[in-house]
């Protein structure tokens, strides 16, 4: 590593586990576009940590073959002024003598004195140890600036093993410098569903158990597992999905408003309502793998790690007492979709007498997080010259069509300039991890007690799940929705 281009005051970003992936598909892209946007601190260094016998030029190669086919807007010299403050330390995740050689190294390029973010890019094995031997070569104190600390999920594989990674954090970083990263609190779209709740007048008012009927959120995707066999077939979908991802979006739309937009006061929120969702029962809960996965590279040919699961749960408290929330998250089904749908009450039947068993379809809102980012509200309307006959329209907000110069940052963008910053809003926090976890490992051990319970159903690939998904929510007189992006609604 050479330090003699980087003699400038800023930052520096520490990137542990620089070689893989994460680096190059997602951190790098999203620290160029943010240079690009003119939104990083002045003299941000970004320094990679990896084993790898590899020389700076190296890694900038490596990097900005990422950066060309990641990031829309690659542009060479504007990416070689960027890639001159990054460099590479060779070194070993486990070895403390390698982390004090860093340290000497960063002290001379920030002369002494500079905030620093550490990314741990690894491994989850190496997340307890790295802190350690972070701790041990005084990495983790504040004299010389602010030290902050970002973990990627998973966090902890269940209770036990998420509060010994706290304990191992906290070891070496105060609550105040750890930033968890949950990508999908960045996702623009998760981001506003604050705003459409809490910057309008129309819905709040009925945001809660007199009006909504019942809640669905779908984390769908059409990909398998593909090559991450042997990470996946260990996690299964509720550590993979459920504990982070579906539980961070299930806090945004049910949370209270936060008395401000700190990141204490909206963290404060979300783990409140994480804190009151009732233990969800195991006869609420459906597992399914899709065929052909016991074949995938790195899984066991007897596993029965669900690929699929659709939970029902309910929030015991003043405004949402009663309303069911339905939530499901697989892999290898037919589209990518993630969306949140918001289903009211049905009116009195007092004026249109459409008798005993003809209703309204409902009203219901439809937040699309991704792929077609958008809100939609389908209502009822009277068809043209007809005396009484009603069907179901859409109001409808696409992203695209109301901000056609706007291309929707990646949700690392918005998080790596928040850390930077010190701004925590958007991060999970230990207590909510901990209320999450709380959720999911009754069921995780549930599922491997009881299994005449809750059985493991196959699905076929390109298919919605298991059909025992559709019964749980029969058996409350609903029916999964799709929203409107693209996808059947009803
Ligand atoms: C990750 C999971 O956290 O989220 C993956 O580990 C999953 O299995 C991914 O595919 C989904 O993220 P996104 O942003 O593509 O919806």
């Amino acid at each position: 590593m050479s330090t003699s281009d980087s003699h400038t005051a800023g930052p520096t970003i520490i990137i542990f586990g620089a070689s893989g992936d994460l680096t190059r598909r997602k951190l790098i892209p999203a620290i160029y576009n943010n240079f690009i946007k003119k939104r990083l601190p002045a003299g941000l260094r970004i320094v990679g940590f990896a084993r790898r016998d590899w020389q700076d030029d190296q890694f900038r190669d490596h990097l900005g073959s990422g950066v060309k086919k990641y990031s829309t807007g690659f542009d060479a010299p504007v990416w070689n002024e960027f890639a001159r403050n990054i460099n590479y330390f060779q070194g070993d995740l486990d070895t403390t003598a390698d982390y004090e050689k860093l340290q000497t190294i960063l002290d001379e390029m920030e002369h002494q004195t500079a905030d620093r973010l550490y990314y741990l890019a690894t491994a989850p094995d190496f997340y307890g140890p790295a802190c350690d031997h972070l701790a041990a070569a005084g990495m983790g104190t504040e004299q010389n600036g602010q030290r902050r600390i970002i973990i990627e999920k998973p966090f902890g594989r269940d209770l036990a093993t998420a509060r010994e990674l706290s304990r191992q954090v906290h070891a070496a970083f105060a609550e105040h410098q750890v930033y968890r990263i949950d990508h999908y609190l960045g996702k623009e779209t998760a981001q506003n569903i604050i705003f459409l709740r809490f910057a309008n007048t129309l819905f709040e008012p009925v945001w809660n158990r007199r009006y909504v009927a019942n809640v669905q959120i779908t984390v769908a995707e059409s990909v398998d597992v593909g090559r991450r066999g042997g990470y996946y077939d260990n996690a299964g979908v509720l550590r993979d999905m459920f504990q982070n991802h579906l539980m961070q979006l299930l806090a945004l739309v049910t949370m209270e408003p936060p008395a401000s937009l700190d990141a204490d006061a909206i963290r404060n929120e979300r783990a409140k309502v994480l804190g009151t969702v009732r233990p969800i029962s195991l006869h609420d809960t459906v597992r399914g793998q899709y065929e052909g996965y016991r074949s995938s590279a790195g899984v066991a040919p007897d596993s029965q790690t669900p690929t699929y699961a659709a939970l029902k749960l309910f929030i015991d408290n003043w405004r949402w007492q009663g309303v069911p929330f339905y939530l499901r998250s697989g892999k290898a089904m037919p589209a990518k979709s993630s969306t949140i749908i918001v289903e009211f009450q049905p009116p009195p039947d007092v004026i249109f007498h459409l008798g005993r068993n003809a209703h309204f379809t409902p009203n219901f809102l439809s937040i699309c997080i991704q792929p077609d980012e958008g809100i939609h509200l389908q209502f009822e309307t009277k068809v043209p010259d007809t005396v009484s006959e009603s069907r179901s329209v859409n109001m409808s907000h696409s992203y695209l069509e109301a901000f056609p110069d706007v291309v929707l940052p990646d949700a690392y963008e918005r998080l790596l300039l928040d850390a930077l910053k010190g701004d925590a809003s958007l991060f999970a926090r230990n207590d909510g991890i901990e209320a999450a976890w709380l959720l999911i490992d009754p069921i995780l051990s549930g599922w491997e007690s009881a299994s005449q319970t809750s059985p493991l159903h196959t699905y076929s690939m390109n298919s919605w799940g298991p059909e025992a998904a559709d019964a749980l929510l029969a058996k409350g007189g609903h029916a999964w929705r799709m929203g409107c992006c693209g996808l059947p609604c009803s």
